[in-house]
Formats: structure tokens, sequence, C-alpha cells
């Protein structure tokens, strides 16, 4: 099993040894403490032994040197390791130093050597990362490496995964990319034979971009039971960091009883280039695909289920057995499907869509199919007439609405109403159809004004949060092959809606568009 090694950022010795959620993960097995020498401000050997005799059997000792982003500048490298044999000495499961710290006279007692490399400024090529680790194999000392870059976007954490899957003979390896876009690198070291990776403390203050604390890898990405050869998902989007596919999809997983784990990729360029680089080294069998990234990749499937090519777009696309790629669209399926679980089937219905993006199309062709008739409102009267069109419906005017209960249902795909517009309403309570269901596609905040008006009008409403679970659940039976455990990922995803302080998905069908922050 490999051990999540939680970084201190404590000021000072005394911070640390007060700090009650350390001294608790320091007793659990996998879990390591990293000590950073170089932080604390009341470090004294005295002081130093203290902590050791608290932490030594569980700690990653490091004195990080100052080009190295240690923060004690004027301190030598033989004051830096003369702590550092003090670890050793009294036991320390493990002592970093970096490759730059002369260390050939280190005497590493019972204690293993993990040799590291940081390069804050810049990704590192292949050619560079390769040389650098070759260098680091050789060192006689080492036990494991850990090379350490920035990140700027995906593509610049590509060359790291070259370096965990190319593990032949060489020492153990930890190699992470900082910065959102490395997320991926923090999570997936056990599925390489990576003995440890780091995550932050819950209360740690703002900490490295794309460091998850120790809860979410053990509870959500279950860091602990990952194994070679568990397959990998994810949702490709930007932006993402705030998603809750990960959470929802891995919550399914976990709940089922399936290997795999679902991670979340911050795609800023090509799409088709991200799944071509990192699909098939990392093992992805089905990704989630979300704004602006839907379109795009359809041209990445050879086969795409027929309702995805007439929408123009996908959300979801998995591995078949011939190792190509396949494409559906399961927000279409979730929103005709939210609504014959209410009123049944949809055929000869009429149902009003709200909006003419993205989001409006899969909608209206999803319930199209169903045989209702469409009709489209929107704010610019051409893209209504467009939309209606390709969906064989009829546009119809904002003021035309006039509450008669000509609508079987409406459902709002615009972003009116959104946080922090919760005053908005793409509807006034007298323009709402009486007696039709009202399902808003809108889920930050849960109830939306246009769904109280509508309840205050008495028709039944449907929260955008029913419709995101739904996609989701979808998209988990066509990867998964079993059948989603569809309470337990909505009672996850409101937990954290609840919770939230960051949105990127507001609204359930067009998730990832805005970034909305709930005000803390
Ligand atoms: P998505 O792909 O998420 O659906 P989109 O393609 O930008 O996003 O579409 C957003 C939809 O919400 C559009 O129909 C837009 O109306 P316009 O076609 O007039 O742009 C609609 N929309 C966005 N903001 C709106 C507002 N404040 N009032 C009314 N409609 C709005």
């Amino acid at each position: 099993m490999a051990d999540i090694c939680v970084a201190s950022h404590h000021t000072s010795l005394a911070e640390l040894l007060a700090d009650e959620e350390f001294y608790m993960l320091s007793q659990r097995d996998g879990f390591l403490i990293e000590l950073r020498l170089d932080y604390y401000s009341d470090l004294t050997l005295d002081n130093f032994n203290v902590a050791l005799n608290v932490f030594a059997p569980k700690a990653i000792v490091t004195y990080r040197h100052p080009a190295e982003d240690g923060r004690r500048t004027n301190v030598s490298d033989s004051e830096r390791l003369s702590y550092l044999q003090r670890a050793a000495e009294a036991g320390a499961k493990y002592i970093d130093i970096e490759t730059r710290t002369p260390h050939a006279d280190f005497k590493k007692h019972q204690s293993q050597l993990i040799l590291s490399f940081h390069d804050f400024e810049q990704a590192l090529d292949s050619y560079e990362l390769r040389r650098r680790r070759e260098e680091m194999n050789a060192d006689a000392e080492a036990d494991i490496i850990k090379i350490a870059c920035r990140s700027d976007n995906i593509q610049d954490t590509a060359p790291l995964l070259s370096l965990l899957t190319d593990n032949a003979a060489l020492k153990p390896l930890i190699a992470l990319a900082m910065g959102e876009s490395g997320f991926w690198t923090r999570v997936v070291g056990p599925l390489f034979g990576s003995p440890l990776t780091y995550a932050r403390g819950e209360r740690a203050p703002g900490t490295a971009a794309g460091q998850p604390t120790w809860r979410e890898l053990e509870e959500n990405y279950r860091f602990h039971q990952l194994k070679p050869g568990w397959p990998v998902y994810g949702v490709i989007g930007n932006p993402i960091t705030h998603s809750l596919s990960p959470l929802m999809h891995n919550t399914a997983l976990r709940k089922m009883g399936l290997d795999g784990v679902y991670l979340p990729f911050r795609v800023e360029g090509d799409p088709i280039e991200f799944v071509n680089t990192f699909a098939s080294a990392l093992g992805i069998k089905a990704l989630s695909v979300t704004i602006p990234h839907k379109e795009t990749m359809l041209k990445i499937c050879s086969e795409v289920h027929e309702l995805a090519r007439m929408i123009g777009a996908v959300n979801t696309i998995l591995l078949n057995s011939n190792g190509a790629w396949y494409g559906a669209n399961t927000d279409a399926f979730a929103a005709a499907d939210a609504l014959e679980e209410v009123i049944g089937s949809l055929r000869g219905k009429n149902v009003l869509v709200l909006g003419a993006g993205g989001a409006a199309k899969a909608v209206a062709f999803g319930v199209k199919v169903r045989g209702a008739h469409v009709f489209v409102a929107n704010r610019t009267i051409e893209h209504a007439v467009a939309l209606a069109a390709a969906v064989g419906g009829k546009m119809i005017r904002y003021d035309e609405l006039d509450g008669r209960p000509n609508f079987a249902a409406v459902i709002n795909t615009t972003s009116v109403g959104m946080f922090p517009d919760t005053q908005q309403t793409p509807l006034k309570k007298e323009q709402i159809p009486e007696s039709s269901i009202v399902f808003d596609t809108v889920y930050n905040p849960l109830r939306t004004k246009l769904l109280k008006l509508a309840q205050e009008k008495g028709c039944e409403v449907l929260e955008g949060v029913t419709m995101f679970v739904r996609q989701g659940a979808c998209q988990f039976e066509l990867y998964s092959g079993a059948k989603a455990p569809r309470e337990a990922m909505k009672q996850v995803v409101l937990a954290a809606l609840k919770n939230a302080r960051l949105l990127s998905e507001p609204r359930a069908l067009a998730s990832g568009r805005a970034v909305k922050r709930i005000a803390p």
C-alpha cells in the first residue's frame, strides 16, 4: 500500500506539535508526515528532538535547499545536513535530500533516502527528465527518486507520464507536476508503483494549487487501494477544478465495489491531443466531456450514438471492445428521462425550452426523440428560430408566453437565475404556464427563483441537481456496465453543494463554463 504524506505547513515546531490532525495522522497506517525544517521559526536541536520523539517513525524530514523553495536562505549545506543527520539517528523513516546538496558523507542509519529534485520555474521536457532520472538513479545512496516540476497546462505533464510508465529496473519514482493541471500526478502514483504521494492538511492555508487534502485522497480517490491495472476515468474541460463529477463518480465506483479512479483533467488546448497523449499510457477507459470540448470530441469517435450525432456534441466518450472511441450525449437522455419519470411518456406533449445554446440543443433533441413537440423561446430570436428548425419544432417569443396551460413541461437551459444573480428569472410568474412541470438546469442555487415562482403557482418542479446526477449516472452505466447507485450519487452531490464554497457546474447540462463563487 502506498502512503499519503501530509506536508506540514506550520511555521513553527510548536505549532506542528500542537496540531491534533497531524498527530492523529501520524498514528494511522498509510500516513506519513513531512517535516519541513526550513519552515520552522523555532528550529533548534532541542525543539527538533522533541518533534522527532513524536514523529520520527512516520516522518519524511527535509530541510529544503533555498534554490528548491527552501525558505531559509542564510543556512549552509552543512548545517542543513546536520539536522537531517540527527533525524536519521533518531530513526526518521525517510530523509529527503536534494540532488544539489552534497550528501556523500550522509549516514542513513535505518532511514531511507529520498533523493529529490524540484523545479518551480518551468516544466521539464522528456529529454531533461530522463537525463535527471538516470543521474539520480545512479546515486548509490538513493532509495527513492522524487522529481517535481511546474506545469502550466496539461501537455506540460505528459513527460512525467512517460517517466512513470518507464519503470523497468529503476528505483521507485515519485513524479509530481505542480499546478492545477498536475492534479492527476498527485493521485495515480500507485498505479505505477510509486511508494507515496503528498497531500495537505485540512486546515493548511493556501497551499500549492493542485494539491489535494489527505482526506480527498483517502476517501474520494481511494488512494490506499489503488493498484496497477485499475482503470482510469475522468472529466475533461476548462475550468474543471471545482467540478463535482469526480466526487460523484468516485462515490459510485466505491459504492458498487468497482476498481477504478475518476480524475479531473483541466484541458486548455486541443482535447484530442490530450486523449492521444494520455489515454493509453494512463489507462483511461472513458471520459466525461464538458465545456468547451463537447463539440470537438465528437471528432475522435469512430462510432457515435445517433442522438449525439444530431446534437453535434458528446458529453461522454468510452473505449469500445475494438479500442476505438464511442461517443454519447447523456445530457439528452437525462433531460428526457427526468421529465418522463414525472409526467410519463412525452409523446405528443408540448415542451417549452428556454434558451437556444448548446445545453438547449441537447435538451431539445432529447425530448424530441421521445415524441414531444418542441417550442423554443430565446432572448436572441434568430437562435431560437435556428434551434426550432433543427429539431422540427416551433419558435415562440417570450412576450407570447402568458401563463396559459399550453405546455406539459418548461425547461430552463439558460444561466438566468444562477448564483450570484439568484433574483433573476427567465420567466415572470405570470408567464409560467399553469399546471406545467417546471425544470431548471441551473443547480446553484438548488431551488432557483424560477422554481420558487413555479411552486407558488402550484406547478410541480424539478431541480437541476436531479439532472446533473442523471447525466452522470447514465455515463457511469455506460462505462462500468453496472447499475448506477443514483441515490448515493445524489446525496454526495447535495452534501457538497450544501457545503460548497465554489462551483464550476452551476448548470446541470452545460457544466463548467462559469465558475461561481459562493460567499464563504
Ligand atoms: P450553453 O452551451 O451552456 O447552453 P450558450 O450556448 O452560450 O451556453 O447558450 C446560453 C443560452 O442562454 C443562450 O440561449 C442565451 O441566449 P442568447 O442566444 O440570446 O445569447 C441564453 N442566455 C444567456 N444569458 C441570458 C440572459 N441574461 N437572458 C436571457 N437569455 C440568456
